[in-house]
């Protein structure tokens, strides 16, 4: 059965140049793109997007970073494309949870510039998708 979830490649992997790793990442592991954007992230979208984040104290930060320069939207299809995506990307931290082999693990060192956001379950990923492709 397949799943769509949500993948952004956040504005410190598209200013490194690792959009294209990325998704070559996704495609080799067999998940397939259904919608793909190039998108400077308006405030009031981030805020929805995090929207369960917002007592955190990192809340501001994360959502200055996220509007701080183009993300690279996906909406990614395929198995249980949800959970293979976040075992691509790695746990939170890039270096005490993400293993090499990960994108996070790889490419990232610290936990507020994690190069890649994915849903973190179906609930999210629908809530997600319909922010950031309302026409799918
Ligand atoms: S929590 O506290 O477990 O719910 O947080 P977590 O799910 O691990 O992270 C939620 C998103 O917030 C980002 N994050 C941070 N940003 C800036 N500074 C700090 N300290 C920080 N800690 C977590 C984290 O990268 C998650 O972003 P997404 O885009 O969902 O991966």
């Amino acid at each position: 059965m397949s799943e769509r979830t949500l993948v952004l490649v956040k504005p410190d992997g598209v200013k490194r140049g690792l959009v294209g790793e990325v998704i070559s990442r996704i495609e080799r592991k067999g998940l397939t793109l259904a919608a793909l954007e190039l998108r400077t992230v308006e405030r009031s979208v981030a805020e929805e997007h995090y929207a369960e984040h917002k007592e955190k104290p990192f809340f501001g930060e994360l959502l200055e970073f996220i509007t701080s320069g183009p993300v690279v939207a996906l909406a990614v299809d395929g198995p249980r494309a949800i959970a293979a995506f976040r075992q691509l990307a790695g746990g939170t931290d890039p270096v005490e949870k993400a293993t090499p082999g990960t994108l996070r693990g790889d490419f990232a060192l610290e936990t507020q510039f994690n190069l890649v956001h994915g849903s973190d379950s179906p609930e999210s990923a629908e809530r997600e998708l319909k922010l950031w492709f309302p026409e799918l």
